[in-house]
């Protein structure tokens, strides 16, 4: 059924009778929101109780606004003031920080309680999980985010002008806002059932337009629009965010200047502000590009960035708002020829001496690794730099340099090398995660952005087994120290039902994705060695160098790498703490995965595996596409223990993998076996 696509894993597909075992005798009659008003989270909670029960067990609950009842059981969900009011104290283990919940069906009554309305409708949601997935165990515990801001970006265009699509580098289809030319859509449909999805996954906020932003979000008409998303999102807890163009007073404005010190500019930016919270009180934020790839900013009047940011942040901080200003700020026109340069570099090299400059409701937002999205890149060394800011990671859900949706790469192994990654900040131990959750640097702001660019597709995405990706993110930024096989397996038995077969084969095909994608694409930190230039998708090492953008390989007939030691290269390595700077530093203390990242090497150099590089390529593109081409036989098994639809949906998208992974294969291999002149020693690899 084409819904199940846009249930996403909140299908509530009846449960078996064997699952449920006996447990329906005693189940609740009824379900208690205190407190409930129509349109908000708590409302919608008792709501979503009362529809996923009629779907996993088949009982109709019916929902009061108190218990009259005492001789039946009931779901009683509230937030902690709600339940105190009415029952004079809490349980004693709530415990709760904000969006934080609380879920016990010890006792007789299932109790859900919310530190807010938000709160409230995640313990609904997990309460539902719990059930859709045939667990009924005691349970009774508080759980509390690991950081506050858990938001989606999307970066969805207003027109359609067929530069990098509606949604820019978005697979899933048309934008579920924009109509493609200039407006808010009429039918706004999916962004309840977006909102629906986020809120199970605790996603709290969501930015509804591209990085590279228009100004004609603020036209009159689109006013009203960005209110009526915003008020479709409000019941689901989901907070809206827009990106701004810097330059929005000068050119949409009619003002003569956009310098953020310029008082008419401020004015005008007050002006805009004012309104959106006029219009939607409780609004995010700002999300802000500027001075990158050709978006403008403050730089053109000899400002800082922190200028920028704090401009934009003194307009919304008395209503509460903050400001997400990128790190994704470099020169895209660099000199290919000088040694020495390194995009990698940029970000430390514009925030680090801002640092303390950044009003507090400012929070820095850094893309994983230095570059952009890699199949493997080092942790961004701006996450240990920056002690004075608060910062968040931006992570891609979208698969752009990934496969694109065509290619099945289960991420959260590739999040977690990050996130768990040990920055060594002053010589303890200082994990990203812990960074991102305000410890280390002791930050109270903090957390996890991804840019998801679903669209109207009925997958969302382009398919369905990327969905585990987006369900995945939500989880890992509730809890990173999640294990990704186990999130995987709720995500499985959400959206395909309680069959093992079913979910081994999906986890053991996912948990070896990312790896034969990074084998068959981009190896030893090389990076993905995509089409940089426009398509982002498919093998082209040749587009990687010669250019401005910086995302360079230095290979020649000899040798292959990018030097960024602080002896003889672009000094990169040095941006780390001491520790991890001495580790990349030489080649015997970094690891072979990022090798060609640090270092530049012959093709016959020997790494710790004992290979040399050129061999380790043209071995691993064999491993990776033998991997890929498993993919459609192991899904082959699952016919008739899969819907049809889905079933034939991803084992095309899976024989193409397979296939395209042949070419990717060959075209890596063969490029370097003509460039270096060494031949495979297993004699598989053409010369031409
Ligand atoms: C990538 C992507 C662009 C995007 C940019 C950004 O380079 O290809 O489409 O605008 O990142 O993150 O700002």
């Amino acid at each position: 059924r084409a819904e199940d696509g846009l249930d996403g894993w909140l299908r509530y597909a009846r449960l078996r009778d064997c699952h449920t075992g006996g447990q329906l005798d005693d189940f609740a009659t009824s379900i208690v929101a205190l407190n409930a008003t129509e349109g908000a989270p708590l409302h919608t909670a008792a709501h979503e109780l009362q529809v996923g029960i009629q779907g996993i067990l088949g009982l109709e609950l019916d929902v009061s606004d108190s218990v009259t009842d005492k001789d039946t059981s009931s779901i009683i969900v509230a937030t902690a003031q709600a339940y105190e009011d009415e029952f004079g104290s809490l349980p004693e283990a709530v415990d709760l920080i904000e969006d934080g919940f609380y879920l016990s069906n010890k006792g007789d009554d299932t109790v859900i309680i919310g530190s807010n309305e938000r709160g409230a409708l995640y313990g609904a949601f997990e309460y539902l999980s719990m059930l859709a997935q045939g667990n009924f165990d005691e349970v009774a515990y508080s759980t509390n985010p690991d950081a506050p801001i858990r938001w989606a970006n999307q970066w969805d265009n207003l027109w359609d002008n067929g530069t990098h699509g509606p949604v820019e580098r978005g697979y899933g289809g048309v934008s579920i806002f924009y109509d493609g030319v200039g407006h808010v859509r009429e039918d706004l449909s999916r962004v309840p059932m977006l909102g629906r999805l986020l809120a199970s996954i605790r996603v709290n906020g969501i930015v509804i337009n591209n990085v590279n932003a228009d100004p004609t979000i603020l036209s009159e008409r689109n006013w009203d629009g960005v209110e009526e998303i915003a008020n479709l999102f409000r019941p689901w807890g989901v907070r809206i965010g827009m990106s701004l163009n810097f330059a929005s007073p000068q050119t949409f404005g009619g003002l003569d200047s956009f310098d953020p010190l310029d008082d008419q500019v401020i004015d005008w930016w007050q002006g805009i502000s004012d309104e959106m919270y006029e219009r939607v009180p409780d609004f995010a934020g700002y999300l802000v590009k500027a001075n990158s790839e050709g978006q403008p900013g403050p730089l053109t009047y000899n400002r800082t960035l922190a200028d920028g940011a704090n401009m934009f942040a003194k307009t919304i901080a008395p209503h509460g708002g903050i400001v997400m200003f990128r790190a994704f700020v470099y020169n895209h026109l660099a000199d290919w020829t000088d040694w020495h340069a390194d995009r990698a570099n940029a970000a430390v090299e514009f925030f680090a001496e801002l640092d303390g400059q950044f009003d507090d409701n400012v929070v820095v937002q850094i893309k994983y690794g230095p570059i952009d999205f890699q199949v493997r890149e080092p942790v961004s060394p701006l996450f240990s730099t920056l002690r004075e800011t608060a910062m968040a990671i931006e992570l891609q859900v979208t698969q752009e340099y990934l496969g694109q949706q065509c290619h099945l790469v289960y991420l959260p192994p590739l999040w977690q090398t990050i996130l768990d990654f040990d920055l060594r900040v002053d010589g303890q131990e200082s994990r990203t995660r812990d960074v991102l959750n305000g410890n280390v640097f002791g930050k109270k702001l903090g957390g996890y952005t991804a840019v998801t660019n679903v669209g109207m597709d009925p997958t969302w995405l382009g398919s369905h087994l990327s969905m585990s990706n987006l369900y995945a993110f939500g989880r890992l930024a509730w809890d990173p120290t999640l294990d990704s096989g186990a999130i995987l397996d709720d995500w499985t038995r959400l959206t395909f039902g309680l069959g093992r077969s079913v979910r081994e084969t999906i986890r053991a095909m996912s948990l070896e994705s990312w790896p034969a994608y990074e084998n068959y694409t981009g190896n030893l930190g090389i990076q993905t060695l995509t089409d940089i230039l426009y398509t982002h998708y498919g093998p082209n090492p040749a587009s990687q160098d010669n250019n401005g953008w910086g995302q360079w390989t230095r290979a020649d007939g000899d040798s292959i790498g990018m030097d960024r030691t602080v002896r003889n290269g672009t000094g990169n390595a040095g941006q780390y703490q001491p520790e991890v700077a001495a580790r990349y530093e030489e080649t015997e203390t970094t690891p072979d995965d990022l090798m060609l990242w640090f270092h530049h090497v012959p093709y016959t150099f020997e790494l710790h595996s004992g290979k040399t590089v050129i061999q380790h390529f043209y071995d691993a593109h064999y491993a990776g596409a033998e991997t890929a081409a498993t993919f459609p036989k192991r899904w082959e098994t699952l016919r008739g223990r899969v819907d049809d639809e889905r079933f034939e949906h991803e084992l095309y998208r899976l024989t193409y993998q397979a296939g395209h992974s042949l070419v990717w294969r060959d075209a890596i291999n063969e490029f370097y076996r003509n460039l270096s002149g060494i031949p495979d020693v297993h004699d598989r690899v053409r010369h031409h």
